[in-house]
C-alpha cells in the first residue's frame, strides 16, 4: 500500500483506488485492508463532526432539534466479502472500492420528514463533499414500505501526504421509520427463522404505510 508519509504534495483529490495495488487480492487480515478501513473510518469521523455541528447549531440558535440521533458503522469484513460475491466481483481491493459503496455508513435519525431534507441539503452543500448518487424513498417509498433518503457521498479525507476521496453511505430517516426498519430488519435476518409468510409480509408493508401516514400527520401537526 503506497500511502506516503510527510508533506502533502498536492491538494488535488486522489481517488482511494490510486493508493493500492490495483489487483492485490483482498485479505481481511492483512495490512492493506486495515489501512483502507482506517481511511473509511476517518471519512465517517469527518462527516459525523459536520452533522454534530449542524445539530448543535440548530439547538443553540433556533432551539430546534434537527437530529434525534446518529449511528455510524464500518461494514464487517465478512459482509463486504458476501456482498462482493453476490455482485460477482473479483476479490480485489480495486473491485471492493469501486463496487461497494456502503463500507462506511452513517444513519441519521430525524424527528420529522422535513428535517430529513434540511440535513441532506446542509450536508450536500459542505464544501468539498460531492454527491455521487441519491435515492429519495421519502417521496417514493420502496415496495416494502421502507422510506428514507439515501445518499452516496464522496468525502475528502486529508492525510499528511494527500487528500483522499472516499465513498460513504448516508441513510436519513424519521424516528418512526427507524422503529419500523429496525424491527423489520431484525425479523428478516433472525437466525434460524423461516421466511415470513405472504400474509406476514403484507402486514409489514401495511405497518410501514401506517408509519408513513403518521409521519405526514406529525409534520402537519408540527406546523400548526
Ligand atoms: P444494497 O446496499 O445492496 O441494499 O444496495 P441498494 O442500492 O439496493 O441499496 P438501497 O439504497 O436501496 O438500500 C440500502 C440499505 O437501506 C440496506 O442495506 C438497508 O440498510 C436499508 N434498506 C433498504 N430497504 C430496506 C427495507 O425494505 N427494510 C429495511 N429494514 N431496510 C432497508
Ligand atoms: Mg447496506
Amino acid at each position: 500500500m503506497k500511502i506516503k508519509k510527510g508533506k502533502r504534495e498536492s491538494t488535488d483529490l486522489v481517488d482511494l483506488k490510486n493508493f493500492i495495488d490495483y489487483n492485490e487480492k483482498l485479505e481481511a487480515s492483512n495490512d492493506t485492508f486495515q489501512k483502507l478501513m482506517f481511511i473509511y473510518k476517518m471519512a465517517i469521523k469527518e462527516v459525523n463532526t459536520k452533522i454534530e455541528i449542524f445539530k448543535d447549531e440548530f439547538k443553540m440558535f433556533y432551539n430546534y432539534d434537527l437530529v434525534d440521533h446518529v449511528n455510524t458503522r464500518i461494514k464487517a469484513p465478512k459482509s463486504i466479502i458476501q456482498k462482493m460475491t453476490k455482485k460477482e466481483c473479483k476479490l480485489t481491493y480495486k473491485d471492493m472500492i469501486e463496487n461497494i459503496n456502503d463500507i462506511a455508513g452513517i444513519r441519521i435519525v430525524c424527528p420529522l420528514q422535513k428535517d430529513i431534507y434540511t440535513i441532506k441539503n446542509l450536508l450536500q452543500n459542505v464544501p468539498g463533499i460531492k454527491t455521487i448518487k441519491e435515492k429519495d424513498y421519502i417521496t417514493k417509498p420502496k415496495e416494502s414500505g421502507y422510506s428514507a433518503y439515501h445518499i452516496i457521498l464522496g468525502v475528502p479525507v486529508m492525510l499528511s501526504s494527500q487528500l483522499i476521496y472516499v465513498k460513504l453511505e448516508i441513510q436519513i430517516r424519521t424516528m418512526a421509520m427507524d422503529f419500523w426498519s429496525s424491527l423489520e430488519h431484525k425479523m428478516k435476518y433472525k437466525p434460524q427463522s423461516n421466511e415470513p409468510t405472504k400474509k406476514q409480509a403484507k402486514e409489514w408493508v401495511s405497518c410501514a404505510k401506517v408509519i408513513n401516514k403518521l409521519d405526514e400527520k406529525m409534520m402537519l401537526l408540527n406546523e400548526t
